[in-house]
């Protein structure tokens, strides 16, 4: 890149706060992450099993102003340095996602520059486009631990369902099932560890809508199947065994489900697009391996190409927001300092 270049480039600071994960980064138009710091709250949530809203809202208040000044300095940038600051506007657990908002339009006033609302599932939707070269139209799994859906992304702002959870969404199922089984909290790394010793084979859980028509999900059967497998399991608490071989067939199940499911999905996409022939899968349970390795296989049968994500940048992080900025600051979308945070906020209404 040359010295002009460097000039004309356009550099977006990203905040994400809509969950327990407080994170910053900078990344520049030509797809560089300059900096990106994720401070995940595990420690003040763990007691708890879960994300607790109240705590996690205090945690972001505390920790956000000393993440993006460590941004800042890590790309040793100021503030008048930047384009645009993005945040989180939504969905998300409404404390944080107001602390994040607060905290970009105050920085966006004082600098100057343009305040982006970043929807955080376009966030995850748009990320393959800062790791990969990909074009629209593409096929998105987005699977994290409150969405679970497969939608045909037509372009920035514009998507298409295709079909979604009608019960838990997919990271939502881990969580549960590790908790049920005392792995821990987050439940997908820890039923994904605890399933690398395990025995796929040796339980035959559902794999609840497999054949049927149409792209939706379903996973309340399956953690219901858990539950009794765990209940018909010999002692007080697990056996280590026991354990992997629930979390190793569980983690199959599921995998085996989503790959039905996107397997529809290609077909459908496919007649709708003709010029797509992608797949990317991106949110946080895409950071699991035994998944990614069957929707490959998928892509391999099917003649797509399969993009996922490098797993930092599938769990929640700043440079996804950043990217989403950037992506909407390039065609002209910014928001005025009026904007209100959405605790929710599908995908469809960015169409308007
Ligand atoms: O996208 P994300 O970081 O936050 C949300 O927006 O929900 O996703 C978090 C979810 C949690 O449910 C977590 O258990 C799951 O992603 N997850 C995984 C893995 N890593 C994180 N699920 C399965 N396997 C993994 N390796
Ligand atoms: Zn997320």
């Amino acid at each position: 890149m040359d010295d002009w270049d460097r000039v004309a480039a356009m550099i977006v600071l990203g905040i994400e706060t809509s969950c327990d994960e407080t994170a910053a980064a900078i990344v520049r138009d030509d797809r560089e992450i300059l900096a990106n710091v994720v401070y995940s709250q595990l420690d003040e949530h763990r007691a708890f099993g879960g994300v607790v809203p109240e705590i996690a809202a205090r945690a972001h208040l505390d920790i956000l102003d000393g993440v993006v000044r460590e941004v800042l300095a890590q790309a040793e940038l100021a503030p008048t340095d930047l384009h645009g600051i993005a945040a989180t506007g939504g969905p998300g657990l409404i404390g944080g996602v107001i602390v994040g908002t607060m905290t970009a339009k105050a920085l966006a006033a004082a600098a100057e520059i343009p305040y982006i609302a970043v929807n955080h599932l376009e966030a995850h939707a748009l990320t393959a486009r800062l790791t990969d070269d990909v074009a629209f139209p593409y096929l998105l799994l987005l699977v994290s631990g409150g969405h679970c859906q497969l939608l045909s992304v037509e372009g920035v702002g514009h998507y298409t369902m295709l079909g979604a959870t009608v019960d838990d969404a997919v990271g939502e199922a881990f969580d549960k099932c590790a908790k049920m089984m005392g792995l821990g909290f987050p439940g997908g790394p820890a039923i994904e560890a605890a399933a690398t010793k395990g025995d796929a084979r040796r339980f035959d859980f559902p794999r609840p809508m497999k054949g049927r028509l149409g792209c939706d999900f379903s996973f309340s059967g399956l953690k219901t199947a858990i539950r009794q497998a765990i209940l018909k399991s010999d002692g007080e608490s697990l056996s280590d065994t026991d354990a992997a071989d629930i979390a190793a067939s569980f983690q199959g199940a599921v995998a085996e489900t989503i790959a039905d499911r996107c397997a529809n999905a290609i077909q459908q996409f496919s007649e709708d697009h003709p010029d797509g022939n992608t797949l990317v899968v991106a949110g946080g349970v895409a950071a699991n391996t035994v998944l990614r390795e069957k929707l490959a296989s998928l892509c391999a049968l099917t003649g797509f190409r399969f993009i996922a994500p490098p797993h930092a940048l599938c769990t929640d992080n700043g440079a996804m927001i950043a990217w989403a900025g950037i992506e909407r600051l390039r065609i002209g979308l910014t928001d005025d300092m009026d904007f209100a945070p959405r605790p929710r906020w599908p995908l469809e209404e960015l169409r308007a």
